[in-house]
Order: structure tokens, then C-alpha cells, then sequence
């Protein structure tokens, strides 16, 4: 298969991504229940994955979505990123970040560290795929769909350079 300019093979079919996905609903139906939890999904990448997360979600709960945008700082040369779209009050909540993937782990740490400053009562992160050779930050990922090696995929959300985020599976660079 092929998007623009490279080509890529099947990784992990729908089929087996939606198993997994219930599996993580099933234990955060199980450890949030009581607990008022609020989703929160990072775009673009996790619309797929939290739309079929929160379809097995069966616990009073709340999701909402926000934007991580990436600029580069006047006074700095590293990118700085910052979250846009929060509307919600998350003082005293307990916040479930849903990611397509946590590769480097950069994001997802500035993230935590903007959140933590509106006071909630718990950040746990629910990330579909994890890349464990290519992280660089301290993380405590909780809900994990697949540790997968650190090579490119897109598919279910993910996307090459804009396209690909249409797939149904998850794919993988082919070498
Ligand atoms: P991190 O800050 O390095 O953890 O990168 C996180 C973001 O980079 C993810 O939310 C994705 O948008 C993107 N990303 C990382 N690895 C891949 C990949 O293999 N395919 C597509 N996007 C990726
Ligand atoms: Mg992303």
C-alpha cells in the first residue's frame, strides 16, 4: 500500500486493534468506576481510537478534545508546545489523556506538566501504541494498546505527512 511516496504493509488489522481497545475499556470501566473520569483526546491523532475506547466505555464519564500546538519559540531555538481548546474545569478531576501513540514521550510530558497547574485530582495517560526504545521522557503510561518497535506506522489516526489517518488498520513502514 502505498502513501505518497513510501510504501507500507499491514501492521496490526482492526480486527485486533478493537479487541485490544475493549480490553482497555473493560479495566477502565473496572479502576474509574465511581471515579467521574474526563477523557480527554489529543488531535488529531487519537480521534479513531478514542471514538471506539469510549464505545466501550459503560461508566459515567465525560471527553473532550484538545489540540497540542507546536511553535517555535521567539526567544528559544527548541519547539515549545502548548495545549489549545480546553474549555472544561478539570480542578479536582480525574483526567484520562488518550494518545494514538507516545514515541519520543515529549508531548505527552509537556502536556502533563500544563495540566498539572489547573489542579486535577489524577492524570492518567491511555496511549493505543507505545514505542518503548524511542522514549526519552519519565512516563508512567497506564493503559498501553501495543508496545510496538521504533519504526514508522500511520493508519487508525496516524497519519504520514496528513494522509493515512483514514485507515481502518494500523500499518507499517515497509523497509
Ligand atoms: P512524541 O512527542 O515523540 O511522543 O511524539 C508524539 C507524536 O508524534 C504523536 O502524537 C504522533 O502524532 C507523532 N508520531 C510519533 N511516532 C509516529 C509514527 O510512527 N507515525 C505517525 N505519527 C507518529
Ligand atoms: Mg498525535
Amino acid at each position: 500500500m502505498n502513501v505518497k511516496d513510501k510504501e507500507f504493509e499491514v501492521y496490526i488489522s482492526e480486527a485486533k486493534i478493537l479487541e485490544r481497545t475493549r480490553e482497555i475499556a473493560t479495566k477502565i470501566n473496572e479502576e474509574f468506576k465511581d471515579q467521574d473520569p474526563l477523557f480527554i483526546g489529543i488531535l488529531n491523532g487519537s480521534f479513531m481510537f478514542a471514538a471506539d475506547l469510549m464505545k466501550a466505555v459503560d461508566i459515567p464519564s465525560e471527553i473532550t478534545f484538545i489540540k497540542v500546538s507546536s511553535y517555535q519559540a521567539t526567544q528559544s531555538t527548541g519547539k515549545v508546545k502548548e495545549l489549545v481548546g480546553l474549555q472544561q474545569n478539570i480542578f479536582n478531576r480525574n483526567i484520562i489523556l488518550i494518545e494514538d501513540i507516545v514515541d519520543t514521550g515529549r508531548t505527552m510530558e509537556h502536556l502533563i506538566t500544563d495540566f498539572k497547574e489547573l489542579g486535577p485530582k489524577s492524570i492518567s495517560i491511555c496511549s493505543l501504541l507505545y514505542k518503548p526504545e524511542a522514549l526519552k521522557a519519565d512516563l508512567d503510561i497506564r493503559y498501553v494498546g501495543f508496545e510496538i518497535p521504533n519504526r514508522f506506522v500511520l493508519g487508525y489516526g496516524l497519519d504520514y505527512d496528513g494522509y493515512g489517518r483514514n485507515l481502518r488498520d494500523i500499518y507499517q513502514l515497509k523497509e
